[in-house]
């Protein structure tokens, strides 16, 4: 493999979740070129058996390679608590920035000691999890909530109606009446919720979206791998779906607050993915 400094940067999630870690990466290297994979035939990864997401996983990253991306980053804490480990024994030469729910910042900062957690099943099942917990956890009280359903409203572009607020209250009551002081948003696709979010838990309750660290970390592998595109004309963004090309173009403005091109790719038995 040939990573070269001018080459886009690689992001997957299920669906447009990731779309939160790419606006940060976007915002704090503008002249970065992204190339963005969504599986959206596939979404849920949630409920999905780990094997089945690592294996979507690896050849997702595939795709990306072709692509020519010079580092991947699994904008989807469910991708990453199922693929990760494997994808770096599988691509030994390519970095990769995964995500793990935010734990370990919000055990630092809680005054109660009692922090929420909002992820998919597989998230809240895989060992990744379980060792944040345990690394980071001490002495805080986690409350866990999967929010069944919220990923799907996302990704029809409901991010403040009836259902997607009735999701939320239902997994924020319970954990406000415990006294949390702190929400951690362990899926990619909460991020976009954030004022409804905040709506519901008020003022006093910090609501952590991973972006940011993720993008800082992006970028400093890039520079120690000296891999910053030294170009400064504007990165270009193109992203692939796997399946509806408009419907995900009319949901960049409100994701992104930019439009960008959006292509169509199909799934090949579950094993290869190719370009329409
Ligand atoms: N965006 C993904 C995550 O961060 C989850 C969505 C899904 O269940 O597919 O976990």
């Amino acid at each position: 493999m040939n990573f070269i400094p001018n080459s886009p940067i690689g992001i997957f999630d299920s669906g447009i979740g990731g779309l939160s870690v790419l606006r940060a990466i976007r915002g704090l290297m503008p002249d970065e070129s992204v190339v963005y994979f969504g599986d959206q035939i596939h979404i849920p990864y949630g409920p999905r058996p780990m094997e089945q997401i690592g294996r979507f996983s690896e050849v997702i990253t595939n795709f990306l390679l072709q692509q020519q991306a010079k580092i991947v980053v699994v904008a989807c804490n469910t991708a990453s608590a199922a693929a990760l480990k494997d994808l770096r024994i599988k691509f030994p030469e390519m970095q990769f920035v995964g995500m793990e729910p935010a734990v370990k910042p919000a055990a630092e900062r809680t005054q109660t000691g009692r922090v929420g957690v909002l992820a998919t099943p597989a998230t809240f099942q895989g060992a990744l999890y379980a060792s944040v917990v345990e690394r980071f956890a001490n002495g805080v009280e986690l409350f866990q909530d999967t929010c069944a359903g919220l990923v799907q409203q996302i990704e029809q572009g409901n991010l403040d109606g009836r259902e997607t607020r009735q999701i939320l209250e239902n997994a924020l009551q319970p954990m406000l009446e415990k006294n949390i002081d702190t929400v951690v948003l362990g899926c990619t696709h909460y991020p976009f919720v954030i004022p409804v979010i905040e709506q519901i838990v008020g003022e006093n309750v910090r609501v952590i979206d991973p972006a940011p660290a993720v993008a800082k970390q992006t970028k400093r592998l890039l520079e120690a791998g000296g891999l910053v595109n030294p170009a400064s004309a504007g990165g270009k963004i193109r992203l692939f779906t796997s399946d509806n090309v408009k419907a995900l173009q009319s949901l960049l403005p409100a994701l992104l607050g930019e439009s960008a091109v959006v292509n169509n790719v199909e799934w090949v038995e579950e094993i290869r993915i190719q370009q329409t």
